[in-house]
């Protein structure tokens, strides 16, 4: 039998300080998250300089915390793994900078991982019996992005957005109709009060890629409606804007990722990223996976959403196929899924 491997996983890209230890990729021994959503409500949204003198004040806390949660001391693991990109570079530095710390301290291996490939690998934590390939959407805050995920390590982008990422165009409605931030969960609540089928907003096509997204124009369809009611002095049910708004997003979500997996061959399909924790999302995409006979995959919300359980998962993988990272690793805003 294999010697198993456990990794202390640390994520600090935006707006949650979180540690997690996991064992071989697929057994959460703890997973804390220390969320600053409610320093940032009051800004209508994060502030990048705020979140990173957050995650100084919180880091050490959080993983020690991890640690006592699994039981398990520095001397117990095998690596360290941490989120190096894409996010905010001051709140990536911390999560990095401690982590090439106690790597140094302890003298353990250092995993630099990409958020993305966190969020992707989430969805083995649960579903023990998924391996690659098969197709992901990822969608969060910052990434609309449609995966084939081709083997552990290896990812082929075929979709993304030209515009607004999913999870930001349910953040800037929900600001529009005064919902405030973080927008996804409170468009996905007061939707069930709503009726999706109330306001005919557009569904985009990016004519170059079949695969890509664009929310931009759905988003000023759903401003423009707002405006145009304020102007006739009417009043709109914001239930119903919601509940239209959230089913425009998912129609295009759910026909583009369907239509890739069919068009790929593949009989398994995967949802990732803050905006996979959608409910109406998730009960489109079990109903229609299962008309079409594809075998579908999402992790719990808790794992949809910023966690660090994610990034040990993926830490692991990396881990495997001896991916090290040295003492000069650094932040990367902009990192590339697949680059290194
Ligand atoms: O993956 P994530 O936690 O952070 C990034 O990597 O960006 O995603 C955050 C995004 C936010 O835009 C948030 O509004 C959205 O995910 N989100 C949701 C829901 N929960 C979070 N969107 C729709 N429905 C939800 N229930
Ligand atoms: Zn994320």
């Amino acid at each position: 039998m294999e010697k198993d491997v456990v990794l202390l996983a640390i994520e600090s890209s935006c707006d949650e300080t979180a540690a997690a230890v996991v064992k071989n990729g697929r057994e959460v021994l703890s997973n804390v998250i220390y969320s600053q959503i409610a320093l940032h409500t009051e800004f209508g949204g994060v502030v990048p300089e705020i979140a990173s003198r957050k995650h100084i004040e919180k880091i050490n806390q959080v993983i020690g915390q991890a640690l006592s949660d699994a039981g398990r001391s520095l001397a117990d693991l095998d690596g360290i793994a941490v989120t190096y990109g894409p996010g905010l570079v001051g709140a990536l530095l911390v999560g990095v900078s401690e982590a090439k710390a106690i790597s140094f301290a302890a003298g353990l291996p250092l995993i630099g991982v990409h958020h993305i490939e966190g969020h992707i690998c989430a969805n083995y934590i649960e579903n023990k019996d998924l391996e690659p390939p098969f197709v992901c959407l990822v969608a969060s805050g910052g990434h609309s992005h449609l995966v084939v995920v081709r083997d552990y390590g290896k990812y082929e982008i075929i979709g993304r957005t030209r515009d607004d990422a999913a999870g930001e165009a349910f953040d800037k409605v929900a600001r529009a109709i005064g919902l405030g931030y973080p927008g996804g969960p409170k468009i996905d609540k007061l939707s069930r009060e709503g009726n999706p089928d109330a306001i005919a907003f557009p569904r985009a096509k990016v004519a170059e890629n079949e695969y890509d997204f664009s929310f931009s124009g759905l988003k000023s369809a759903v401003l423009n409606y707002i405006n145009g009611c304020e102007m006739k002095g009417e009043e709109f049910s914001r239930a119903d804007v919601a509940a239209s708004f959230q089913k425009a997003v998912i129609d295009v979500l759910v026909e583009h990722s369907i239509h890739a997996v069919m068009a790929y061959g593949f009989s398994k399909f995967a949802i990732a990223g803050g905006v996979a924790s959608n409910s109406s999302l998730r009960e489109t995409f079990a109903e229609r996976c299962g008309r079409e006979g594809i075998a579908f995959y999402h992790p719990s919300p808790i794992l949809c959403t910023d966690n660090a359980a994610m990034i040990g998962a993926a830490g692991y993988y990396e881990f495997l196929r001896g991916v090290r990272s040295g003492y000069d690793l650094n932040a990367v805003p902009g990192l590339k899924l697949g680059e290194r």
